[in-house]
């Protein structure tokens, strides 16, 4: 339950992630045309191009840009200093001037941060409240997982969510590239990978409330795009972690190269969804050769330290039967077919290795024994991860019950189809990285967070939007602020930033609205306020049972709950945003 204080800067209190150390003076900045932006290293151009780029955009302004060592007046300086931890940095506003200084990521925070302060509208001038800020991440791997096989989604839209992301300072991107329905990296050695394993031809849910969709489906980025894609991202502090996924998840590669399968197939692109047990054979040297040919291409599209190399999921039916695997399990003397999970996996990472990267991999890389070096996302809980953490390997948290974004957010019978469990906003916001049951000794290798979002659900890029936010918010914030978690302090903060996506567009889901009761003296009636969710939105209700899209009341002032007969009251309300966006209809039940 929460209210807001009118106060001229209202945004002032809406930065996400929540800064470290913040002082709100009065007084306030005006930016304006005779307004320069400076930096004092050449390597900060991108950072003056990207404020100058959002000015005018959002502003209509244009101003000038400058190198210089010092700061002055009017000025809106950049200032790298190589004292300062990578990511952390300072922020001065004052009557004259604004100052960001830190390191080189930092000072693209800075920047970040600078821009949530920005008013929503140049109305009359563009007025930031004068502040002062001091922050540095609490993790150094603040992440967001997108899954392209199921569904393709295009370069821009990928940029998109790269832009949402660097605006709530998330600093890594996991772009699931392969699956079972859809290859979606182009590699010139195997031209097949993408003329057969990037389509499918029609799509047969799991979920009952859709039919097979026989629209064929596919598509995938070429290493230029990727490239691109790639450099994209470095702008905006994002490092770009790619997935291969092996041995599961790779029916799309054995419809392209059967010949790496433990039958000989033959295989098609899956059209449904599902753990498959046809997956690649661990006892062919064909596949290991595979494998490092594609990782030879994939490294030279990326140059991220990590690489992801899947490893969930992959049942051990075939390889049960298969003489080669057999075979291999005898000549390396494992001890089954976990053991060969083990020696597929560590091979793979040794390779990685000996090309000066690093693996990581879903927490089943650990059967049978978990790779020196490698990096564990533990994903079927967390017991997976402090487990690593304890034998001193880096772990990324991301479990199910907090972490994956596909799952519905609301009301079941209201959301749109998805993975049927419910994981509200609360939910995500509540999630501790460090679990109590990791020793503290052990705490720095939890490195940090990420959010996955699975498109078994999500048929297109607009509901990606849906799923993402403004639960990402939440992760981000987990992963970047060490102050305590409030989240109705959040949802205040919250309630702006959903306002700035409102005006860009982004199909976020418009949360519930919070509300209070004041009782009536003696009667159990009554008074109820309500609080939009969404800064400067309406909430249309009925008390009726009407639907409150078309027959609703303008929420204005507390609404009298009255128990005639001490009847239970149901109030139905949506919440429709400035640019018009509406919620769907939810509903809240009173008993006297
Ligand atoms: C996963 O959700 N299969 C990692
Ligand atoms: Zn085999």
């Amino acid at each position: 339950i929460f209210f807001f204080s009118l106060s001229l800067f209202s945004n002032e209190i809406s930065v996400i992630p929540k800064p470290l150390k913040m002082d709100i003076k009065n007084g306030s900045f005006n930016v304006n045309t005779k307004t320069k932006i400076t930096c004092n290293d050449k390597k900060l151009i991108h950072i003056t191009d990207f404020l100058n780029d959002f000015l005018r955009e959002n502003y209509d302004l244009r101003l000038d840009q400058k190198i210089s060592k010092k700061t002055g007046k009017q000025e809106i300086s950049f200032i790298l200093d190589n004292s300062s931890e990578k990511e952390s940095y300072t922020l001065h506003i004052s009557q004259n001037s604004i100052v960001v200084r830190g390191g080189e990521s930092g000072l693209f925070y800075g920047l970040q941060t600078l821009l949530q302060l920005m008013p929503l509208e140049k109305s009359p001038s563009v007025t930031l409240p004068q502040v002062e800020i001091q922050d540095k991440p609490r993790f150094k791997y603040r992440g967001a997982m997108l899954d392209v096989g199921r569904y393709f989604y295009t370069p821009d839209e990928v940029k998109k969510f790269i832009d949402l992301m660097a605006h709530y300072k998330l600093n890594t991107f996991h772009w699931h590239l392969t699956e079972d329905a859809g290859w979606r990296i182009e590699i010139k050695k195997y031209p097949l990978l993408t003329k057969i394993g990037a389509w499918r031809r029609g799509t047969q849910s799991s979920h009952p409330a859709e039919s097979f969709d026989r629209l064929p489906h596919g598509g995938f980025y070429t290493q230029a795009q990727i490239k691109d894609i790639v450099s994209y991202a470095e702008k905006r502090n994002i490092t770009i972690i790619p997935e291969i996924d092996m041995p599961g998840h790779t029916l799309a590669v054995l419809a392209a190269c059967p010949e790496i399968s433990c039958t000989g197939g033959p295989f098609k692109v899956l059209e449904a969804w599902g753990v498959q047990k046809d997956v690649m054979c661990a006892g062919n040297e064909q596949t290991y050769k595979f494998i490092e040919d594609v990782l030879d291409e994939l490294l030279e599209m990326f140059p991220s330290q990590i690489i992801h190399i899947g490893g969930d999921e992959a049942p051990k039916e075939r390889w049960k039967e298969c003489p080669k695997c057999q075979e291999k399990i005898s000549i390396e003397n494992l001890k089954n077919e976990a053991g060969l999970q083990s020696y597929f996996v560590k091979r793979v990472g040794s390779y990685l290795q000996s090309k000066g990267r690093k693996m990581l991999g879903w927490d089943e890389i650990m059967e049978g024994g978990l790779a020196e070096n490698a990096m564990v996302m533990s994903w079927r809980g967390e017991e997976s991860g402090i487990e690593a953490a304890k034998m001193h390997h880096e772990v990324v948290m991301a479990p199910t019950a907090f972490m994956y974004l596909d799952y519905y957010q609301g009301d079941h019978e209201t959301e749109p189809v998805n993975f049927n469990v419910n994981l509200p906003l609360e939910k995500v916001y509540s999630y501790e990285p460090l679990s109590s049951r990791i020793p503290v000794e052990n705490y720095k290798y939890i490195i940090g967070v990420q959010g996955n979002i699975w498109t078994e659900y999500i048929h297109n890029y607009s509901k990606i939007e849906y799923m993402a936010f403004p639960r990402l918010l939440a992760v981000a914030e987990i992963g970047w602020s060490d102050a305590e978690k409030d989240f109705d302090d959040f949802s205040k903060r919250l309630s702006n930033n959903l306002n700035w996506l409102d005006k860009k567009g982004v199909n976020f889901r418009i949360p519930d609205v919070a509300y209070s009761t004041t009782a009536i003296a003696n009667t159990g009636d009554f008074d109820l306020v309500m609080q939009p969710s969404v800064k400067e939105a309406n909430i249309y209700y009925t008390l009726n049972g009407d639907d409150p899209m078309l027959k609703g009341t303008l929420y204005h002032s507390p609404i009298r709950i009255i128990f005639e007969d001490n009847n239970p009251v149901q109030l139905k309300y949506i919440v429709r945003t400035r640019t018009g966006r509406v919620s769907g209809t939810r509903v809240l039940n009173f008993d006297k």
